[in-house]
């Protein structure tokens, strides 16, 4: 078994997510196949895959696709398994919701993972969606004055809000199914270009996001929140947004350069169960000049 056929790929409203049809995961990807769905992606940073029956080992084959393995902190990875983890909430869990607010995946890392693969192994009959919003759209959309404004400047990135001893987690939460690590690690910050080209579509990104950007380089705290409190809103309009409503047995692949996301509540005494990987990336690029 192998999948040789042309990819059909259906683009979604908002034009930066589409789906992915007329392949079947479990089986190898010939040559020109593999070619084409990175190429897909490359127009598509959101692309989901219906119909697909994965395990975990299966999952991470296919992760291989898109690169090798990223590094996944502050989580436990699923028994027998380095690089998946278990996106999981149990029906009556009061816990905060893992990856609950605007993000993009580990974006205090020196390199970020380029992509993030998302099963879904049990998916609750309503709610828990992903949210998507295009950050390239974010940033092409904004006037010629503010983005040379932006262009220039560095955000400070850190993991303190959510895995930091004073974080989201840290919270001593019996009802919690995730294994969540939290760390004083988890007070360092990084430094990445607000603003990133893309390496493959050479396209500009808003780098930034609610969760993990905690300032901008060189600017007082009440400067840098009022500037980000504007891009923050700007970022997630109602036209830049897709969301993913799940169906069993769908693989979500997303790329963290150029999107963020989050995971949206609403199944309350439902589970919900996710296999994640993510594949490494590259350090940020400035987009000094557009
Ligand atoms: C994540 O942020 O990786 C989780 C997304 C989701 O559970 O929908």
């Amino acid at each position: 078994m192998s999948n040789t056929a042309n990819l059909d790929v259906v683009p979604q409203a908002q034009g930066f997510a589409a789906a992915v049809r007329g392949l079947d995961l479990r089986a190898p990807l010939a040559a020109g196949i593999e070619r084409a769905l990175l190429d897909a992606w490359t127009r598509y940073p959101v692309l989901y895959f219906p119909e697909q029956v994965l395990t975990p080992a299966l999952l991470e084959q296919v992760s291989g696709y898109f690169g090798p393995f990223g590094h996944d902190p502050y989580v436990q990875p699923k028994a027998g398994f380095e690089h998946v983890i278990e996106v999981r909430r149990d029906a009556h869990e009061t816990a905060p919701i893992f990856g609950g607010s605007w993000h993009s995946d580990w974006s205090f890392q020196a390199t970020p993972p380029s992509a993030t693969l998302l099963y879904g192994e049990v998916v609750p009959p309503r709610g828990g969606d992903t949210v998507f919003a295009d950050a390239c759209r974010a940033f092409e959309a904004l006037s010629p004055t503010m983005q040379q404004l932006l262009l220039p400047l560095n955000a400070v990135h850190s993991a303190a809000p959510a895995y930091g001893p004073k974080g989201l987690f840290s919270r001593d939460d019996a009802s919690r199914s995730m294994q969540i690590i939290v760390s004083p690690e988890a007070d360092k910050t990084e430094l990445h270009p607000l603003v990133r080209r893309h390496p493959l579509s050479g396209r500009c990104a808003l780098y930034i996001n609610h969760v993990y950007t905690i300032g901008i380089e060189g600017m007082r705290g009440n400067e840098s929140q009022a500037l980000l409190d504007f891009l923050f809103k700007h970022l997630v309009r109602h036209e830049f947004i897709y969301r993913h409503h799940w169906q069993p047995r769908t693989l979500l692949l997303w790329d963290n350069r150029c999107v963020i996301h989050y995971a949206d509540g609403g199944y309350e005494g439902h589970s919900r169960l996710m296999f994640r990987t993510t594949v490494a990336g590259e350090r940020p690029q400035a987009a000094r000049a557009v």
